[in-house]
């Protein structure tokens, strides 16, 4: 039986796939955003003290566990230096920053909607708006710092428009918003009814000295918005899917509505353990230094290669531009190429575009270890000698 695919032009995720060649490879996979090092001990430990105790295998209350979500409170004021979010109203526990990303897409746009995607963007962001019978509005971020075009966003925006999505820091070029972004996105949202939704899974990885500018950190703003975090990418811990949203009342009121029909419930153990550790020790306040080490050291391990690494102000990604190594060729054709011949996956940065714009540029991702990092970057100089000999 046939069925009109509801996203007939979305295929396996470019992650899944540069993953999968990897894997056929025998690539070292800096393609596809995880670490390849373990969660702190404190955090597995208690996983597994919790998994193995009685009485923690049933379903977790619908909103999230109240001790988390009182820890998450009391974390967000302390980091941000705003007012504690109310733990029973404006904080909910998701199934990774993905389910928090579905269930505010589905909760709030409407058939006809207009949403607002800065690109390049996270592959989710469109087709998610589109299952919802919205319409993504595409603005281009500015190369090569990937900064909004704030007259665009302005030009972009229409009495239709339900959402604008921000990313910081953003996946993948790393670029960070600013106290000024955000003055000036308030200022153009005054008197409409467009909601943000602001996709800070990164915020724990800002280098430089740089603080993380949050949403929330705009009384404005974050009355509109709903703001997610991923206890994965904090954690080191991807494959557990654990985030949150923040948001308040009334908008966590609907995030609720979607959220207690889509997983109903995160999982138990991983909750408590998370709630453990969040009591006991601020390990993420080691993260900037830690990922700010992995970024140089690859950027310097990098130098002399051939590629033009642009800068990296946050998140774990570096982009490159390959043009030096091979002029003609498509990111698609390069990153496969990469993969297959050097043994190093990479993603095209195309796959972050709806309509495939070719920047030639490549994403590496450095969270890896200092072994993988070192073994990726002699694969890639090797690549290169053989590039000049042929
Ligand atoms: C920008 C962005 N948002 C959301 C997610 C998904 O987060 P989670 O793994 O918590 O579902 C990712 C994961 O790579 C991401 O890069």
């Amino acid at each position: 039986m046939l069925l009109d695919s509801k996203l007939p032009d979305v295929g396996t995720s470019i992650f899944t796939v540069m993953t999968q060649l990897a894997t056929e490879c025998g690539a070292i996979n800096l393609a596809q955003g995880f670490p390849d090092f373990d969660p702190p001990a404190t955090l597995t430990e208690a996983l597994a003290r919790h998994a193995g105790t009685s009485g923690q295998h049933q379903y977790a209350p619908m909103a999230g566990l109240p001790r988390l979500r009182e820890l998450i409170s009391q974390k967000t004021a302390a980091q941000y230096g705003v007012p504690a979010p109310d733990p029973a109203t404006e904080i909910t526990v998701t199934s990774g920053a993905t389910e928090a990303l579905y269930a505010v897409l589905a909760a709030t746009v409407r058939p006809g909607d207009e949403v607002l995607i800065l690109e390049p963007a996270y592959d989710l962001y469109g087709p998610v708006v589109r299952l919802q019978g919205g319409r993504p509005v595409y603005v281009p971020l500015l190369l090569p710092d990937f900064r909004p075009d704030w007259d665009q966003v302005a030009a972009a925006l229409t009495p239709r428009t339900r959402l604008i999505m921000l990313n910081s820091p953003h996946n993948p070029s790393g670029a960070l918003l600013t106290a000024n972004d955000f003055d000036t996105l308030a200022g153009l949202l005054v008197n409409t009814d467009t909601l943000v939704l602001s996709d800070e899974v990164y915020e724990h990885m800002v280098f430089d000295g740089q603080p993380h500018r949050s949403v929330l950190q705009h009384p404005a703003l974050a009355a509109r918005a709903f703001v997610l975090s991923s206890f994965g990418k904090t954690y080191h811990a991807t494959g557990w899917k654990v985030g949150y949203c923040i948001a308040p009342p009334a908008l966590t009121a609907e995030l609720r509505r979607v959220h207690q029909f889509l997983t109903f419930s995160v999982n138990t153990p991983a909750q408590q353990a998370l709630a453990d550790v969040l009591a006991t020790a601020d390990l993420y306040h080691a993260l900037p230094a830690f990922y700010q080490a992995k970024r140089d050291l690859f950027v310097g391990l990098l130098a002399g290669i051939g590629f033009e690494l642009l800068p990296t102000a946050g998140a774990y990604f570096l982009l490159a531009r390959y043009v030096a190594l091979a002029p003609h060729e498509s990111d698609v054709a390069f990153a496969q190429r990469l993969t297959r011949e050097a043994g190093v996956a990479v993603v095209p940065v195309s796959a972050f575009y709806h309509d495939g714009r070719d920047e030639g540029l490549i994403r590496f991702c450095f969270a890896k270890r200092d072994e993988t990092l070192q073994e990726a970057a002699a694969r890639l100089q090797q690549f290169q000698k053989s590039q000049l000999r042929s």
